[in-house]
Order: C-alpha cells, then structure tokens, then sequence
C-alpha cells in the first residue's frame, strides 16, 4: 500500500527537511525568511500572499491582530512590522510551520509575534485585523468551521483581509461571508487572486 500524500496542513509534517532562505520585498520592509518541505511556500513567497501584503489597509495599531495559517510567517512578521505596538498571534496547525515562523520572527527581529497552535490562543483575546491566505485546500466544510471559529473573534470595529483565487472559489466565498453576517467586499485582484475585506454586520 502506498504511503498517504503528505499535505502542508499536516500537523507533523513528515518529509525530509530542506530549509532554504526567500526574500521578502516589499516597499516598506525586507524580510529574509526560512522556509522549509512540508510547510506552504516552500522555497518562494506565493504571488497571492504578496498582493495581499501589498494591498491590504493597514492593522490597527495595537491589541491583537491575528494571521490565521501562518506558514513561515510571511504575513505575521509584516502586520508585526506595520503594527508594532500590536500582538500578532500567528497561528498554525502545521508543527514544522510554527517553528519556522517562530525562528523567522527572531531572525527579523519582531518581537511582537506570539506563534501557537490554534487552540493555545486564550479564549478571550479578540482581534482587531485578521489577516490570512486560508487554507482553501482543507475542503470547504474545514474551512467554513475555520472562517466561522476566527472572524467570530474580530473586534465590534474589526477587520479581515483575505487572499483566495478565483479557481480556488472567492467569489462564492465572498458570497459566503457576507451571508454568514461579515459584509464583504474585493478591494483588489491581480492574476486571479481577489483580496477580500470582510467586517460585521451592524
Ligand atoms: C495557504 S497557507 C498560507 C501560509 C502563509 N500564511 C503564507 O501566506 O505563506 C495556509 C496555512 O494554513 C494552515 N492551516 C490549515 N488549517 C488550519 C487551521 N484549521 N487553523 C490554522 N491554520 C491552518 C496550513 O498549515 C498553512 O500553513
């Protein structure tokens, strides 16, 4: 029997390691990041994480700001960048993921980055900005459940930005959010991806 395909939202991811350094440009910070088999994004930054990056408003300024599926932290160590008297919770299922986000924070210098496993996030803490490039691959039942258990954190005033490409279904999860009561609109789309903002129906 053949072994079963090993996915990057495996917990323990069990492929060989291979670290390899990406470098991150933007036009306000460059960030030199780990990256690693097993974990999503190796050896490159995704096109759709970086137009989020470049399009998304900024974070709130402090409180809690979340980047959910955090990888190797490309987002997490950004929104630490741009807030930085915020906490950023970068949260992953993926083992081998946090501990490349843990190391990439340290190595950029962003003290402000509190990398866990979703469940170790204290129940009370609300956010003030969520960011993420979900985990679309996780199937849609996963991924409602997922979307629901995170934006039903999102402060009175909250925001989430999201990245997903038309083939991976915006549209229809735009038409999703704003039903489940997060009113959300594209703010920008290149090559496919949408940049979606969602906040709370009033
Ligand atoms: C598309 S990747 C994005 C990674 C990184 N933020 C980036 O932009 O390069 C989605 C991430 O979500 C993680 N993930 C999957 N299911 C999750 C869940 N239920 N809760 C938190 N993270 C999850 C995956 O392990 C993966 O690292």
């Amino acid at each position: 029997m053949s072994a079963p395909a090993s996915h990057y939202f495996d917990e323990e991811p069990t492929t060989d390691s291979a670290p390899r350094d990406v470098v991150l440009m933007l036009p306000d910070i460059q960030l030199t990041l780990r990256t690693d088999r097993g974990v999503f994004g190796y050896d490159r930054i995704d096109a759709g994480t970086k137009l989020l990056l470049l399009k998304a408003p900024p974070p709130a300024g402090d409180g809690h700001l979340l980047d959910l599926g955090c990888g190797a932290g490309a987002i997490a160590l950004t929104m630490a960048h741009r807030a930085p008297n915020a906490t950023v919770w970068a949260v992953d299922v993926n083992e081998r993921a946090r501990e490349l986000c843990r190391v990439n924070a340290e190595r950029n210098g962003l003290g402000n980055v509190r990398v866990c496993a979703p469940d170790d996030v204290p129940d009370d803490v609300r956010f003030a900005t969520i960011w993420s490039n979900p985990a679309i691959r996780i199937g849609k039942p996963a991924l409602h459940a997922m979307l629901r258990r995170w934006l039903g954190r999102l402060t009175p005033d909250g925001e989430a930005v999201m990245v997903v490409h038309k083939h991976l279904g915006s549209d229809s999860l735009q038409a999703w959010l704003t039903q489940e009561g997060w009113p959300t609109e594209r703010i920008a789309s290149s090559a496919g991806y949408r940049i979606l903002r969602s906040t709370i129906t009033r």
